[in-house]
């Protein structure tokens, strides 16, 4: 109990976290009414009813129908606000947020209002709420090399807004080196990148996000410890994993929680860090997801001081802002 009570005011930082992911069923269902738009639940309880996954594709099926009801700019601000108020009561103090253009814009929505809505409510939060910064693109592996292009260019026209480039959605097929030209052309903007990978797919994933994308952090990256050669890599490298305890329970990457390897992983002294991906879906943001790792896996004072400084350490935010978040 006391350890709950010092969690709850440990501050923290989060780099895994997809804004459309945040979106709560209420919240769904508000602005459902306010688009018109029909969706195949009548309330929160048939949603919390639909959220039973086997598999990260039962989820994403569920994750994209209900982006749906994000229309104007102001659902985008208010989508990421909502997330920024609950960073606010967990203290979690620095944030690098994903959002996929692609969900949206393939239904017609323009790339300016999704990233306009992000943008805004970041920049308040900055002012209002003392919490700091990095936005992430993420390109949808499932679609094709040039739809990603099509997206960057985009993009090119906020370039001001975006610290990085990254890559999710359906993972098995879907290889991070059907990317590597879009990827080069992002590095070349100035962009840093990331990507999922070994969280379904297997460790040579990790090797081609690592080698072929040249990413400054990996995804989930569970998977990596089936590959020695990987585990020492990681541990030479220091390139970081931003691991979600919760996501890989409810997506059955691990059958359970106190199977889970993030503290194997932690005293193979590789850089993890905890996440919480898409909290709306899986049972819990930043402080839920530490919280089951000291219930299932005993985790320590020590271990958790040490998961936020890796997470300080892998951020991308300037040498000021890491000093004062330490
Ligand atoms: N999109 C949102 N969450 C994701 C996850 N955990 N894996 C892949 N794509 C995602
Ligand atoms: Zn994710």
């Amino acid at each position: 109990l006391v350890l709950l009570s010092w969690l709850a005011q440990l501050p923290k930082v989060e780099l895994h976290l997809h804004l459309e992911g945040s979106l709560e069923p209420q919240m769904l269902f508000d602005l459902a009414v306010r688009n018109q738009v029909t969706l195949p639940y009548q309330n929160v309880k048939e949603v919390k009813q639909a959220f039973q996954f086997t598999q990260l594709q039962d989820f994403l099926d569920i994750y994209y129908q209900a982006a749906t009801v994000l229309v104007t700019e102001q659902d985008f601000y208010d989508l990421t606000w909502a997330y920024l108020l609950k960073c606010k009561e967990q203290n979690v103090l620095h944030v690098e947020p994903f959002f996929d253009p692609q969900t949206h814009t393939e239904r017609g929505i323009s790339f300016a209002t999704v990233i306009n809505g992000i943008d805004r409510a970041l920049e308040d939060s900055e002012e209002k709420l003392g919490i700091s910064s990095e936005l992430i693109m993420c390109f949808l592996r499932h679609l094709d090399e040039e739809s990603a292009f099509a997206t960057l260019i985009l993009a090119m026209d906020h370039l001001d807004k975006l610290k990085g480039v990254g890559l999710d959605s359906s993972e098995l097929g879907h290889p991070p080196e059907k990317f590597s030209r879009v990827f080069a052309k992002a590095r070349e903007l100035g962009l840093l990148t990331v990507a999922h990978a070994g969280e379904e797919g297997p460790a040579d994933y990790i090797w081609t996000a690592i080698n072929d994308l040249k990413v400054s952090r990996v995804d989930h990256g569970v998977n990596a410890i089936h590959d020695p050669a990987l585990i020492k890599y990681l541990q030479e490298s220091q390139i970081p994993l931003t691991v979600c305890p919760l996501s890989n329970t409810k997506l059955k990457v691990f059958d359970d929680m106190n199977q889970h390897n993030i503290l194997d992983l932690l005293s193979l002294g590789i850089c993890v860090t905890v996440n919480s991906d898409d909290p709306s879906y899986f049972g819990g943001y930043m402080t839920e997801n530490f919280e089951a790792l000291i219930v299932s896996l005993d985790m320590t004072q020590e271990q958790m001081i040490k998961l936020v400084e890796n997470s300080i350490t892998a951020s991308f935010c300037c040498q000021q802002r890491k000093q004062q978040l330490s």
